[in-house]
């Protein structure tokens, strides 16, 4: 007699939707003190590690990385973005909380802010998730500049060159 299966730990048995894009496993995405050669810097003592870079759905994951104290930069977001503190902290000037290790924070598109760490932090880092883009300003909200997911992508494309890890590193995390 043919033993029954449990039907739950049955894969699921029919064919993903039509169109749908590749999954991704980033090993190690949270491992923040290894893998040195994942950091891409942005500015003196700010690097990110990029996660998913989505052209399609325009946003990308990202952990940023600060050994600086004082203001980063101001912006002005087009789109949401969900920040996972996962060691010291950060504010911004707009509002009166800190977000520090284990703080979840939501940026509603829209906002424009300015983005301060602390003296006494040595190191930050917090998982963003931006989708749009977001544009430099100065306190009067003039255009300096702008980020988003094909600038994010050009950095990657251009130090994983750079660094030998090569183009399809970065293009791995492209979707
Ligand atoms: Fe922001």
């Amino acid at each position: 007699m043919q033993k029954k299966m449990d039907p739950s730990a049955v894969a699921y048995q029919k064919p993903q939707p039509t169109a749908m894009i590749p999954d991704i496993l980033v090993g190690g995405a949270l491992d923040l003190d290894g893998q040195p050669e994942t950091w891409i810097p942005q500015a003196e003592n700010v690097w990110f590690r990029p996660l998913l870079l989505s052209v399609s759905g325009g946003y990308y994951v990202n952990l940023l990385k600060v050994r600086k104290a004082g203001v980063l930069s101001r912006h002005r977001h087009s789109g949401p973005v969900h920040a996972f503190t996962l060691r010291g902290e950060w504010h911004y000037l707009e509002h009166d909380w800190i977000a520090r290790e284990g703080d979840y924070a939501f940026e509603p598109p829209g906002e424009t802010h300015t983005l301060v760490v602390p003296e006494h932090v040595e190191e930050m880092i917090t998982l963003f998730h931006v989708t749009g883009g977001y544009t430099y300003v100065d306190p009067q909200g003039e255009a300096l500049g702008y980020e988003d997911v094909f600038t994010k992508l050009d950095n990657v494309i251009a130090h994983y060159e750079a660094t030998g890890l090569g183009r399809e590193k970065a293009e791995a995390l492209i979707r």
